[in-house]
């Protein structure tokens, strides 16, 4: 566990098994680059790895190369835990994280935030940082949804939890997925106190020429 800077940003990112494994590394670039973010945890499940090699062929047998092959860096500032350890720092109050962002966040992992289970590091750590009054951002890719969704949605708001579901915007003109998926995580960032310089900020229709 580093020692916190007063500035630094300490972040926990958790990667669940829902599409969209894009937007994990997304925000993982992002953080990389961050000057504010001293450090980063990184925890995924079983299922979350399964979609990381499905989705952009990466396969990380060692979980500690997963950051630099998710980034394309070094990415010397983000740690991978095993979802395992339940004995990790961020399975403590203790510890010093900010934020906790879960993107993807599966249904199923949902699910067990919203009933509290903490059995792996990844809903643990996510269960310390509603006990703690800390930012949980919870992106939820799933659709149609059930009635066990919505309520379980309802449940984790109510404890402290934004969901945000995956949900690009399109107002902006983006001209790429890429685009979309980069404006999407800027959104979430700014949830957990980092805006991005170049998150779109919509000024209004009249400047945009439309009467
Ligand atoms: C290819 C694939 C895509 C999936 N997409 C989703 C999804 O978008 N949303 C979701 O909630 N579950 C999805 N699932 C199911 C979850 O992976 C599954 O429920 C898993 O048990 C979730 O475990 P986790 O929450 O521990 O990651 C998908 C599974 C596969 C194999």
């Amino acid at each position: 566990m580093p020692i916190k800077d007063t500035e630094g940003r300490i972040i926990t990112v958790g990667v669940t098994g829902a599409s969209g494994a894009v937007y994990a590394q997304t925000i993982l670039r992002l953080l990389d680059a961050d000057r504010r973010v001293q450090h980063v945890f990184l925890v995924t499940s079983d299922a979350g790895l399964r979609l990381v090699s499905s989705e952009l062929g990466i396969v990380a047998a060692d979980g500690k190369k997963l950051p630099a092959l998710l980034t394309g860096t070094a990415a010397k500032k983000i740690e991978y835990l095993p979802n395992k350890d339940i004995g990790a720092s961020i399975a403590s109050g203790s510890a010093p994280v900010d934020a906790m962002v879960v993107i993807p966040c599966s249904a199923g992992c949902l699910a067990a935030i919203a009933a509290g289970t903490a059995s792996d590091l990844l809903t643990r750590a996510a269960d310390v940082c509603l006990k703690e009054r800390r930012p949980l951002v919870l992106c939820l890719r799933e659709t149609p949804l059930n009635r066990i969704h919505l309520e379980n949605m309802l449940r984790v708001h109510d404890a402290g939890a934004t969901v945000m579901p995956v949900m690009p915007a399109y107002y902006y003109e983006p001209k790429t997925i890429a685009d979309t998926v980069e404006q999407f995580c800027h959104r979430v960032l700014a949830q957990i106190g980092l805006p991005q310089e170049k998150q779109y900020r919509w000024k209004g229709s009249r400047a945009r020429g439309e009467g």
